[in-house]
């Protein structure tokens, strides 16, 4: 790539953090990264990646000259003219995003001298901005820049999703500065959209919540198929044809899970509320989406009556395949209704480390482990080692050869072969 030579420092070295530093390493920038949790800062300074996204720890070994991890904010701002801010914006009780990190690494700033850019990746409510630049000013750093550079990435695809994303947005005060920010990402052949900064927060918002409003549509769709006959994977592809609908978004199954799209359809909801306006089409779209979760208890209860004392199958933790991550997993809610109910749970999944599993469930090593003997096995994640579970030694190892499919990820001619 390029070598754009500016110092970038990154501050949160979660998954934007640590795939924003590397990649924009790759595009030949030198990146200072601070986190304040030590093991983290020693396991990157010993080439270990504290998270699991496929090909980043290929990306800072091969960029590891260009990169430099530290727990003292003073190491970034001594050296980088631009600041991303990447810490974790989690939702609070009452549905708000929590910005207490946010404001840590504001209140934590040193009196700057120079120019530098701060940089807000994080996913915030819009007004955010404006609210921190009266915090600098009112600090004596009125001289900073300050942008909204909101992250896009998916886990499980970061890296491609950062190097190629749609667009790339980036939000200023000053226009000066928007374009200083929206050079480093000279390389990615992508458009920028410069705007002012409330709506680069909006921008962001907006898109995870149209998103969940697409999956939260076709769950009701593949419900409403269900009673009539329809299979909605034909449907979808059907309506996906049409390109103003695309054919994106539109995989029905269990509810959207992950650490973002609950906590931002939830943070925007509540934004609307706390500015005067009820958002009635997201609180549909939480709705349904919660239901959705639960929609599988009932299924089974209509297949094996009562649930306690019943063996069943959570195959797949992860709210999606290919990350570690469990947070808002539809596992948990699942799980946790089943063993509630008084059912036994066996709980499989090839990447969820072993602490996050849930308590009261026994963790199997293997999928034929967790189907032996089961009354009921519920493929929660789409991991590509439940493609083939509806096979004859599936059926021959469970008490009672029940699959629910919560991803529609088997294929139906296979199911009736198997006569699961
Ligand atoms: P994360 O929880 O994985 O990482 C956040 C990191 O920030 C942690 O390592 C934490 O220790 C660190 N941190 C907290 N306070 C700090 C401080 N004062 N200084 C330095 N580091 C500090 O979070 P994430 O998933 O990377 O998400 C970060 C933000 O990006 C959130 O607002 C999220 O909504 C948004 N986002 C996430 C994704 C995603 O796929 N995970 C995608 C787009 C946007
Ligand atoms: C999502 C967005 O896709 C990213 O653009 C965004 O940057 C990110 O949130 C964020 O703001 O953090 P991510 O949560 O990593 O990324 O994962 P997705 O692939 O979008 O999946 C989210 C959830 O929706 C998963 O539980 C997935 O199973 C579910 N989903 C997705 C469906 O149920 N159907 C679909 O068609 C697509």
């Amino acid at each position: 790539m390029s070598a754009g030579g500016e110092t970038i420092g990154i501050i949160g070295a979660g998954w934007v953090g640590l795939v924003t530093g590397a990649c924009f390493a790759d595009l030949g920038h030198r990146v200072i990264v601070r986190d304040v949790v030590p093991e983290r800062i020693e396991a990157l300074e010993a080439g270990n990646v504290p998270i699991y996204e496929p090909g980043l720890a290929e990306l800072l070994e091969r960029n590891k000259e260009r990169m430099s991890f530290t727990l003292e904010l003073s190491d970034v701002t001594d050296e980088a003219d631009f600041l991303f801010i990447c810490v974790g914006t989690p939702p609070t009780y009452s549905g708000d995003a929590d910005l207490s990190a946010v404001w840590a690494v504001v209140d934590e700033l040193p009196q700057l001298e120079r120019r530098a850019i701060l940089i807000l990746k994080s996913t915030v409510p819009a007004g955010t901005g404006e609210k921190v630049r009266a915090a600098l000013e009112a600090r004596g750093l009125g001289h900073l820049g300050y942008a909204s550079s909101p992250e896009f990435l998916a886990e499980g695809r970061a890296i491609e999703d950062f190097l190629h994303p749609d667009r790339i947005v980036v939000g200023s005060f000053d226009s000066a500065d928007g374009k200083r920010v929206g050079a480093l990402y000279a390389g990615i052949g992508a458009p920028i959209v410069y705007s002012d900064v409330p709506s680069a927060e909006m921008v962001k918002l907006a898109s995870n919540a149209f998103l969940a409003t697409r999956i939260s549509f076709i769950n009701e769709i593949a419900n409403v198929c269900e009673l009539t006959g329809a299979d909605v994977e034909q449907v979808a592809e059907g309506m996906g044809l049409d390109r103003r609908i695309g054919p994106h978004f539109l995989h029905a199954g269990i509810g959207y899970g992950g650490s973002c799209f609950p906590k931002d359809v939830t943070a925007l909801k509540q934004l609307a509320g706390n500015s005067g306006y009820h958002f009635q089409l997201l609180s549909s779209v939480i709705e349904v989406n919660e239901l959705q979760k639960r929609r599988v208890i009932g299924k089974l209860e209509k297949h094996l009556g009562a649930l306690a004392g019943k063996s069943v199958a959570i195959l797949g933790l992860t709210f999606k395949p290919d990350t570690n991550d469990m947070r808002e997993a539809a596992s948990i809610v699942l799980g946790s209704r089943l063993l509630a109910e008084g059912a036994e749970v066996r709980a499989w999944d090839p990447l969820a480390g072993r602490d996050s599993y849930l308590r009261g469930a026994r963790r199997c090593d293997s999928v034929l482990e967790a189907v032996t003997g089961a009354d009921a096995a519920v493929i929660v994640t789409e991991w590509k080692e439940l493609r083939e579970l509806a096979s004859e030694k599936v059926r021959s190892a469970m008490r009672n050869p029940l699959i629910i499919d919560g991803r529609n990820l088997l294929d139906p001619a296979q199911i009736g072969r198997a006569h699961v």
